[in-house]
């Protein structure tokens, strides 16, 4: 007989099934938690809806047996043009989650990030995968800069990702009416939402604390550590005092590749390519900072244009092979992918985000052979067309 778990994986058919198959597993607190977008969650629908503008011409009889979608970026060759997104605490939503995603995107061949607000040690995750990324909340203290670009150097990061789109963080209504907060409370109606989900609670909840005690976010600073029950963890998102000056710094300081995660303006990457970016994620954060924030397809093209040598990496959204198609030819080198990997460590952690990464490599392969083009750099502006009416749903 199938374990449960395995049943669960193979009726995983696309990537939006595994937030299905999470939800049921999931307190409703921490589902939202990971599911939900800021305010009233107009950017975060938009994102989806954004890929409905477009549909595809396929080109037919083209021989596209030889086709493969390796790319490179930052002077490694990736198996996919896409990536793990960085997502902080994590280990609240999967057991080990951090590590779970680590590994199996190392498995696949494809780039993790890991998040800075997250409670596995960053020297731990280097050696699950030692070609992760980190995706940094940096203080703009020039000495706590230092320090830090010094740990992540240490534990042999070769891409800094600076996230920029949190000088504060965002209203999250959702997220507080299903009550999640951080720090996390204890209220009653937590603590129900947790023991009505037994599977959480003792697969994840009480096994993090078994292995590691309260859980700390461990990567915010070079030392010190803040448990999520703590008040601290309330103010340690945003750094609206944050600058280009200090972005200026990090880049002069940090011998590997730097990247700006959280940009959605076309002058603003002409400031990151002037400051020596080496790539920038064109991202709204999945529609969880700025609600009416434009959806990264709509100003690809223009930031690609002031882009310049710089790789130009797209999220927020991406659900399916024709979505990571669609942003290619709109100007993307790459793109992330977050909330579906998250979802499939919640189902059946390292499994599970294989699992996941094989659903959209799988598309993006059919999608390559039905467009008749033999790899993501074949894929440019011509294949797109507007739709004739908008849709609903994509
Ligand atoms: C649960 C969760 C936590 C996140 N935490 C971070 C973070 O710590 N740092 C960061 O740069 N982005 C964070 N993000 C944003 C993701 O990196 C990414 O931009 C977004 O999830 C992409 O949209 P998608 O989830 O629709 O694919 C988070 C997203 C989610 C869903």
């Amino acid at each position: 007989m199938q374990h449960p778990r395995e049943r669960a994986l193979s009726s995983a058919l696309d990537l939006d099934d595994f937030a299905r198959l999470a939800r049921r597993k999931l307190p409703k607190a921490v589902y939202g938690y990971v599911a939900n977008g800021a305010e009233a969650m107009v950017a975060r629908d938009n994102n989806r809806a954004a890929f409905g503008h477009w549909r595809m011409v396929t080109r037919v009889l083209r021989d596209v047996s030889a086709r493969s979608q390796e790319t490179t970026l930052f002077g490694k060759r990736y198996a996919a043009p896409f990536g793990i997104a960085p997502m902080g605490a994590s280990a609240v939503v999967a057991y080990d989650a951090d590590n779970a995603m680590a590994r199996a995107a190392r498995e696949a061949g494809i780039p993790y990030a890991l998040s800075a607000n997250s409670i596995t040690p960053l020297e731990e995750v280097a050696k699950s995968n030692p070609d992760s990324w980190f995706a940094a909340y940096q203080s703009p203290d020039p000495s706590k800069i230092e320090r830090m670009l010094g740990r992540v150097e240490a534990a042999g990061f070769d891409v800094y990702m600076l996230t920029v789109d949190v000088p504060v963080g965002s209203n999250r209504v959702n997220d507080k009416r299903a009550g999640y907060s951080m720090p996390l409370r204890p209220t009653p109606r937590l603590t129900w939402d947790g023991l009505t989900h037994p599977g959480w609670l003792a697969g994840t909840f009480a096994r993090t604390f078994l292995a590691r005690g309260v859980p700390e976010i461990s990567n915010l600073e070079a030392k010190g550590r803040i448990g999520i029950f703590s008040r601290e963890v309330a103010v340690i998102a945003g750094h609206d005092d944050f600058g280009w000056r200090e972005a200026e710094l990090i880049r002069k300081l940090w011998r590997g590749k730097f990247v700006i995660k959280g940009l959605l303006s076309a002058e603003d990457a002409r400031i990151a390519r002037d400051l020596g970016a080496d790539g920038v994620v064109v991202s709204n954060h999945g529609g969880r900072q700025l609600d009416s924030a434009v959806s990264p397809l709509e100003v690809l093209p223009e930031i690609r244009r002031e882009a310049g040598d710089m790789a130009v990496l797209c999220d927020s959204g991406f659900r399916h092979g024709s979505d990571v198609l669609k942003a290619l030819a709109l100007g993307a080198d790459f793109v992330l992918v977050g909330r579906p990997f998250l979802f499939a460590a919640a189902v059946a952690g390292e499994a599970g985000v294989q699992r996941a990464i094989g659903i959209l490599s799988k598309e993006i392969d059919i999608d390559l052979a039905l467009l008749g083009v033999d790899g993501p750099g074949d894929v440019g502006p011509e294949v797109l067309r507007e739709a004739m009416a908008p849709r609903r749903g994509v």
